[in-house]
């Protein structure tokens, strides 16, 4: 899982290389590495670490030319080190490319070209990729495309590549399989990258690119073929996306940057989904999903990691307002299960990035039975929102932070807004019910508010336990998915271990870990669950268990069994998760500071993960 790009044009090429790529960052950064092309003359620079690295290089060892490609890396095959640093070289020298993805069949090809004597430089899989289209040109393939053409017909697996060739030096060929590649068209120039968001401030007017299309780019012009060599028809797309959300704003880490964010974001959703002056839904919005959902008995949630909770929190949702059975499916497990789901299930694929290869394979798989497809997305036109039968966008706006945090609650937001629109839709939501659970969203901006106007008591409380090792996360009914997220934050960008359980387990086996070293997290906001948490902290202080309560404001008895409170205003149970998911995720962000840790880059970890 990685990002590549590359560039043909008569810009400063390491400079529109390197700014791209620090946009790709989120996709990793083991490593980075650019070569460009001087008329025959090849440039390679690599590094092993985050961009500035490449930068410093570069800058005592200057790269020349108007055609180039960039990689930074997240390691799957091979350490992260500067030989196993992209780009990768033929034999000669005379190749070089970039790969995201992963070659499922390398070890035998590799061993193949092994036989051939190819001699490798690096452990990765990408690198067999060159030589194969090294052999291709010196077989005969009349130039770099009709070598890639072939090659790609030997891989198994995902792939995005760009290639160059110091015998054609004015080209650039770039192709895709499984992995997402975008072109951008500028004047006289045009880009080549993972995704949109590398290119948009040199260009909005964006091609996405299909499976087995491969792209010949050379100075200002390109076209794009097909296996057989066929020009194909392709769409230009203007991404309108918002580049300034990209900055910082002068808080100290995107992390912080994207949890005060939510609010306004929230506002701006509620007045696209929403009509504030009688709190009815802008149907508009939802007509894709009433398509879909008509006669639907059955949802499926399919998501990982972050987008997974906020599935576990529409579980809920759907069961409530809809009457409907719903199953979370975690997406890597889908693959190899007995799936006995009838054609009247709807499927609900959750991904902030709608590039992550567990869920977009588990979105194919499901698509292949038959089954009807609705992803909810943040980045526009991403595959998985272009792969599915309709798209519900979550409108989070660009999310740089690695650990998922304005995303989370966009997409608890969007889940909110289906079911209540499917409840209505089935009749299970009478019109009045519908106006006042509408009006109870609008009030979650200004709720949110507050909480965060609480950052700096959570911040003292998120220090006083930074130095210890152990965490448990405790909740009960809706809010054990925001436990689990709240333990995912603080194991990601704090490196501390962290378990989460629905409270009432603890006492059939976890509790034996319980003692004065051990931090318990209890989410015990208002809720039908309340005095059943209240037994549970008894339970941990006990056993002399350190306890940090989330709690709904005024609450004083909460003090008898809790170290430190945290408090949130009130707000109903079923949409509680809105609100507690801010301290969480504060917390995690404080403790993380207070270990020195890097917050919007976590060591081993990517924004997007594209491989399985
Ligand atoms: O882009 P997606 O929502 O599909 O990503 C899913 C997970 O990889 C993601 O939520 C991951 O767990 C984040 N790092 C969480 O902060």
């Amino acid at each position: 899982m990685c990002g590549i790009v590359g560039y043909i044009g008569k810009r400063n090429i390491s400079k529109v290389l390197l700014e791209s790529l620090q946009r790709l960052e989120y996709r990793g950064y083991d490593s980075s590495g650019i070569a460009t092309l001087d008329n025959n003359d090849l440039y390679l620079c690599r590094e092993t670490g985050c961009l500035e690295n490449l930068a410093a290089t570069l800058a005592e060892y200057p790269v020349k030319g108007n055609v180039g490609i960039g990689h930074t890396r997240w390691a799957t095959h091979g350490e992260p080190s500067k030989v196993n640093a992209h780009p990768h070289t033929d034999c000669e020298n005379n190749l070089v490319l970039v790969h995201n993805g992963i070659i499922e069949n390398y070890a035998e090809l590799r061993n193949k070209l092994k036989k051939n004597n190819h001699k490798f430089r690096s452990n990765t899989d990408s690198e067999i990729i060159v030589h194969i289209i090294e052999d291709y040109l010196k077989k005969g393939a009349k130039n770099l495309e009709e070598a890639v053409i072939c090659t790609l017909m030997d891989l198994k697996g995902a792939y995005a590549i760009a290639a160059l060739n110091k015998n054609e030096p004015e080209k650039m060929v770039a192709a895709k399989n499984g992995s997402s590649l975008i072109l951008g068209i500028g004047k006289n120039e045009i880009f080549v990258a993972s995704d949109a968001s590398a290119v948009i401030p040199y260009t909005r007017q964006i091609v996405f690119l299909e499976d087995y299309q491969i792209a010949i780019i050379e100075q200002g012009k390109f076209n794009v073929i097909n296996l057989n060599g066929n020009n194909v028809a392709y769409n230009v797309s203007l991404v309108d996306w918002d580049i300034d959300s990209a900055q910082k704003d002068g808080y100290a880490h995107f992390m912080l940057k994207e949890i005060h964010a939510q609010p306004k974001m929230l506002k701006k959703i509620l007045s696209e989904k929403f009509n504030s002056d009688n709190f009815s839904l802008k149907l508009s919005e939802f007509s894709k999903i009433k398509k879909y959902s008509a006669d639907i008995n059955q949802i499926v949630i399919q998501a990982c990691g972050t987008s997974f909770h906020a599935g576990m929190v529409g579980k809920f949702i759907f069961e409530y307002f809809v009457n409907l059975h719903t199953d979370i499916e975690i997406s890597s497990e889908i693959k190899y299960k007995h799936f006995i789901y009838s054609k009247k299930s709807l499927i609900i694929s959750i991904t902030q990035s709608g590039e992550t290869a567990d869920t977009l394979i588990a979105l194919r798989q499901l698509r292949r039975k038959g089954l009807r497809t609705i992803s909810l997305c943040n980045v526009v036109g991403s595959t998985i929102a272009r792969e599915s039968d309709a798209v519900f966008y979550i409108h989070a706006g660009p999310e740089i932070g690695v650990a998922s945090t304005k995303a989370y609650t966009a997409q608890l937001f969007a889940l909110y807004s289906i079911g209540i629109f499917l409840g209505t839709l089935k009749r299970i939501i009478k019109k009045s019910l519908k106006s006042s659970l509408i009006k109870e969203l609008t009030f979650i901006p200004s709720l949110m508010h507050k909480v965060l106007a609480s950052e700096q008591q959570i911040a003292a409380c998120a220090k006083k336990y930074a130095k210890y090792n152990d965490f448990f996360y405790l909740a009960r009914g809706i809010n054990y998915a925001n436990a689990l997220e709240g333990a995912l934050k603080l194991k990601e960008v704090a490196y501390v271990h962290a378990s989460a359980y629905p409270a009432g387990e603890i006492k059939h086996g976890p509790i034996t870990l319980v003692c004065k070293e051990l931090i318990c997290v209890c989410i015990v906001t208002e809720s039908s669950t309340y005095e059943k948490m209240l037994f549970n902290l008894e339970e941990i202080k006990a056993r002399h268990g350190r306890v940090i309560a989330i709690a709904t404001e005024g609450n004083q008895e909460i003090k008898n069994y809790a170290d430190d409170v945290i408090y949130i205003p009130y707000v109903q149970e079923i949409f509680s998760p809105l609100l507690v998911a801010l301290p969480l995720q504060i917390f995690a962000y404080y403790v993380a500071l207070a270990r020195g840790c890097n917050v919007d880059k976590p060591r081993n970890l990517a924004k997007s993960v594209t491989v399985e």
